[in-house]
């Protein structure tokens, strides 16, 4: 929630932002100036001021204080009524020294166009026109606003876990899921494997959920289906064999604070039933018990799949789906798609990676070695990536200097597994780079002309950008060892490695296993196209998904490869 101030003589503007936007915390209104500053100095977390510009206001609370000199002019009556009709802007000049970086939005009627120069001059974010038609000005007010407020979050506390650039959407999206957290109904995150649903759920909307419980995260994909239920809702003793005990389930460990359900769409279909009944009542009952139980949780799931699909093929209950709040469901984008922030992205996560222990001591090792001052007390230096050499040496910081083709190779990359994969990447990229330096430091000379370049300053070769990048390249086509190869005649053709095994059943189920993995890999790990492929139905995904898991083989795990270097 962000607070907004409004300075207006009357209430009219109070009165429309009260009723067309809730969101926010409107602070008391201000009738002038000196109302404004004590509000200013009383609530320090302001976001936003609205300021009206006409004040019909006593002389005594107009600004400047000092008018004597302003009123001696000739007609008094009408130096007052000028002060009056452009109070908003001698106002707006007094926060602009106060408060530099306090964004507001002055409110114009027609009658004062002319004042818009004016509110330019003076920094305004922004000036709005009114109609004097509820609706309409609202709307513009709130766009506005909506505008202002996401721009102004655009340097979030810098060791926030998630980074999420600078990019209008993305910070919209940051502002969004900020107003989600603080609110009582369930949140849906989606989006493909490493786009940080785990680590937004976690880091991010947990902390200012303002519950007191725990977080507790847990893994559908990763849980047998017979053991679901009890690991959820808890067991009894001797509610089935193996049942040796009583245990606790995740949500009796969640209660009061948030529960994570990853990968929500491998819940079965009684499964959902019951966690239906504990959003709507805040009731379950544990396996093999008769005794409900109360639980009070904020739910966050997250799932790579489409689950609307899922609800209309039968596979995730409507009833839950609409229970789970879809109006409101995140879309974290994947890597590609933030392409316009990868200049940012690229320097952010370098950053982090330098600071990952091992690297963070080859760092150090370096700087040490060619006489630059690390910072006191083994912390990590600062370290950043550059297209061109800065012009200043610096013994401060170091430079990764990137050219411009293996940045624009790094920004066309298809990068599968997102920023799981971006980070190992540059964590290995900045390893061989120094490994390589650091060794080849200790064979050189103090005097040796190559330590006379900028020591602040490291290549990264286009060779090393290149053979990191090349193995986790996607097999475009079907080609090879790796994937199947067309046979001519609508099937692919592959060759799988036969071991011996304890039985001939088990040599079978190894051979389907390898056909999965392959295939998983040639359809990019598409389910709907391998079903295609092996049962000539695309609608089939869920069988395909049914029956790898039989085998042992763990989708995540495979998911990890495809997004790994
Ligand atoms: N915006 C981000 N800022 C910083 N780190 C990020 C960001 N997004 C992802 N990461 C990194 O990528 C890793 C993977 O993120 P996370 O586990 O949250 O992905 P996910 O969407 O849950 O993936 P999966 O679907 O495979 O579970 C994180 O541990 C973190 O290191
Ligand atoms: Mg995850």
């Amino acid at each position: 929630m962000s607070s907004i101030l409004i300075i207006d003589d009357t209430d009219k503007y109070w009165e429309l932002c009260t009723r067309f936007m809730p969101e926010h915390e409107l602070l008391p209104p201000a009738r002038n100036y000196r109302e404004a500053a004590e509000s200013l100095a009383k609530h320090r977390g302001v976001d936003l001021v609205l300021l009206d510009v006409h004040f019909d206001i006593p002389e005594d609370d107009l600004l400047p204080e000092d008018k004597a000199e302003l009123l001696a002019k000739g007609d008094r009556g009408r130096a007052l009524e000028r002060l009056r009709r452009a109070q908003g802007l001698h106002i707006l000049d007094r926060l602009r020294r106060t408060h530099p970086d306090l964004p507001v939005i002055v409110m114009t009627s027609r009658d004062d166009l002319p004042l818009e120069a004016d509110a330019e001059r003076l920094n305004a974010e922004d000036y709005t026109y009114l109609l004097d038609d509820e609706y309409l000005d609202a709307r513009s007010l709130r766009l506005q606003v909506e505008g202002i407020l996401a721009r102004r979050v655009r340097a979030p506390a810098p060791d926030e876990p998630f980074y999420w650039g600078e990019s209008t959407r993305m910070l919209a999206l940051r502002r969004r899921l900020g107003i989600l957290a603080r609110g009582r109904l369930p949140i849906i995150l989606l989006g493909g494997t490493g786009t940080g649903k785990s680590l937004i759920a976690r880091e991010f909307i947990h902390p200012r959920s303002q519950r007191t419980g725990p977080f507790v995260a847990v893994d559908l994909s990763t849980i047998p289906n017979d053991l679901m239920g009890a690991h959820l809702f808890g067991v009894i003793k001797g509610a089935y064999t193996g049942a040796t005990a009583s245990r606790e389930g995740v949500l009796a460990r969640a209660h009061g604070g948030t529960l994570f359900l990853d990968e929500i769409g491998n819940l079965s279909l009684e499964l959902q039933k019951q966690l239906l009944v504990v959003l709507q009542d805040g009731r379950y009952t544990p396996v093999g018990s008769v005794d409900e139980r109360i639980v009070d949780i904020k739910l966050v799931v997250a799932t790579n799949e489409n689950l609307a699909t899922m609800v209309q093929t039968g596979r995730f209950r409507e009833d839950l789906y609409m229970r789970l709040n879809p109006a409101t469901a995140v879309v974290l984008p994947s890597l590609r798609e933030r392409g316009d922030d990868f200049a940012a992205l690229l320097d952010e996560f370098l950053a982090r990676v330098g600071r990952e222990p091992y690297n963070r001591d080859l760092v150090l090792q370096y700087a040490s070695q060619r006489g630059l001052q690390p910072p006191a007390g083994g912390e990590a230096m600062p370290i950043s990536i550059t297209r061109s050499v800065p012009p200043r040496p610096d013994t401060k910081r170091l430079h990764f200097l990137l050219h411009p083709s293996s940045f624009k190779a790094l920004r066309d990359f298809e990068w599968p597994g997102n920023f799981r994969q971006f980070e190992m990447f540059l964590s290995n990229l900045i390893t061989l780079t120094l490994v390589e330096l650091v060794d080849q430091a200790e064979l050189v000379e103090p005097g040796d002309p190559s330590h006379a370049i900028r020591p602040d300053v490291i290549p990264i070769l286009p060779r090393v950008v290149r053979d990191l990048l090349r193995p986790m390249e996607m097999p475009r086509a079907p080609a090879g060892e790796a994937a199947g190869a067309d046979d001519g005649a609508g099937g692919l053709r592959m060759t799988f490695v036969v071991r011996p095994q304890e039985s001939l059943n088990a040599v079978s189920c190894d051979l389907e296993r390898q056909t999965m993995e392959r295939l998983y890999e040639n359809y990019g790990g598409d389910l709907g196209r391998m079903a295609e492929a092996l049962l000539g139905d695309s609608a089939a995904g869920r069988k395909v998904q049914l029956r790898m898991n039989q085998l042992g083989i763990k989708l995540r795990k495979l998911k990890r490869r495809r997004g790994s270097p």
